[in-house]
């Protein structure tokens, strides 16, 4: 088995204090400890290069140091910063329920560790997703659980309810199936999430 890459273990490290720190719901608390859990065996990891996507120049908006004054959230950004160069950005498949028409140019997400992330495993999934500023994401659902690390200003949605916006450091936890959605506003949106589906 491979050795974790450092500045994948590195970007882990700050997302689980940042996770420990700020998420707050109870089905999230435990999701995340399973997700931790598993995080200390390894896994298969897929050297390559990373692939941008245009609306990958919205990150340097997304992640400017003077959005955060948390040191935690800090280290967790700079850890992302430095892992970005070999992520590999996606438009994904699937829903386009309520999208705003500009969004298949408008949003990318990369998965970092999940079946096609740099660590391959089956068990969990942690990514990102990248919105530019006034894009509305589809409504969608999956069967795992998640849990998001939100790092920007912008909006979030679960079935019909009112649009919410938990701010930098803010959480919230998706039930298994659940349909959600998120929308930017006039900056960026740039959110981590954590679905266990082991
Ligand atoms: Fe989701």
């Amino acid at each position: 088995m491979m050795m974790r890459p450092k500045l994948l273990q590195n970007f882990l490290d700050a997302t689980f204090v940042v996770a420990d720190r700020f998420v707050t719901d109870h089905h999230s608390k435990l999701s995340v400890s399973r997700i931790w859990a598993a995080l200390q065996t390894h896994s298969e990891i897929s050297e390559g290069a990373g692939t941008g996507l245009p609306v990958c120049s919205q990150l340097g908006d997304a992640t400017k140091p003077s959005l955060f004054q948390d040191p935690e959230l800090c280290r967790l950004i700079d850890a992302f910063v430095a892992l970005e160069p070999a992520l590999s950005w996606r438009v994904p498949d699937g829903s386009r329920l309520h999208a705003s028409t500009n969004f298949e140019h408008s949003h990318a997400n990369t998965v970092i560790v999940g079946p096609s992330g740099i660590e391959r495993r089956d068990d969990l999934l942690i990514g990102v997703s990248l919105l530019a500023s006034n894009v509305r994401y589809p409504d969608h659902s999956h069967p795992p659980e998640e849990t998001y690390l939100v790092l920007s200003d912008g909006s979030f949605r679960q079935k019909n309810g009112a649009w919410f916006t938990p701010g930098i450091g803010g959480t919230f936890y998706n039930s298994p199936g659940i349909v959600h959605a998120m929308r930017s506003g006039d900056s960026p949106l740039l959110a981590v999430w954590l679905l266990w589906a082991g």
